[in-house]
């Protein structure tokens, strides 16, 4: 298996851990709501959103390593490999779509086209969770210093894509309303 998806979650899981409570209390109260995590990773969102009693958890990631390693902790949440910008789900087929820290190695393009299909996936009165790396007035220098030195070690497109996005201003400001 990719070394890449063995390692993320000892070497993440405690340091994202606020990071994944703060996106399940963005979510609604409902624990029958349907929820999807795009760029889902090792799983680990949806993993808790699970520990919290929510019960109709997707995930779609487009690695298989990744998918493996979350397929392997919790057999009641399905995970689909497809790409997050066109998925085959219909529409509004989720009460909440979530994405957490896989917008900003992208392009532009590539980050619109995530958000139109998170518009297209939701049902009416649903909500969207988006969370990635924002530089604003509340950021300390010692965080967008580690932040990218890590970016820059990703090299190449990875990293152009991170500045275009936060000379951009991070998110597109679609990614922050309720649809
Ligand atoms: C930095 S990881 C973040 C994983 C997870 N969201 C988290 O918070 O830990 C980015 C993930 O996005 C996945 N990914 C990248 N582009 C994708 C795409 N177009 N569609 C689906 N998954 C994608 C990668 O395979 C990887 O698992």
């Amino acid at each position: 298996m990719n070394a890449n998806a063995l390692i993320y979650d000892p070497l993440l899981r405690r340091a994202l851990s606020p990071l994944r409570r703060a996106v399940a209390r963005m979510l609604p109260a409902g624990k029958d709501s349907r929820i999807l995590d795009l760029c889902c990773g090792t799983g680990e969102q949806l993993y808790i959103l699970r520990e919290q009693g929510y019960r109709d958890l997707h995930g779609v990631d487009l690695s298989r390593e990744m998918l493996e390693v979350a397929g392997s902790k919790a057999p009641d949440i399905r995970f689909y490999r497809e790409d997050a910008a066109c998925t085959s789900f219909p529409d509004a087929s989720f009460d909440a779509v979530t994405i957490s820290l896989a917008l900003h190695d992208k392009d532009r393009h590539a980050r619109r086209n995530i958000l139109l299909e998170i518009r297209r996936l939701l049902a009416p009165g649903g909500s969207a969770a988006v969370a990635d790396f924002c530089f604003d007035g509340a950021s300390r220098f010692g965080g967008r210093f580690a932040i990218s030195a890590v970016e820059w070690f990703a090299g190449g497109e990875h990293y152009r894509n991170f500045r275009d996005y936060i000379r951009r201003g991070s998110a597109p400001h679609p990614s922050r309303r309720c649809f």
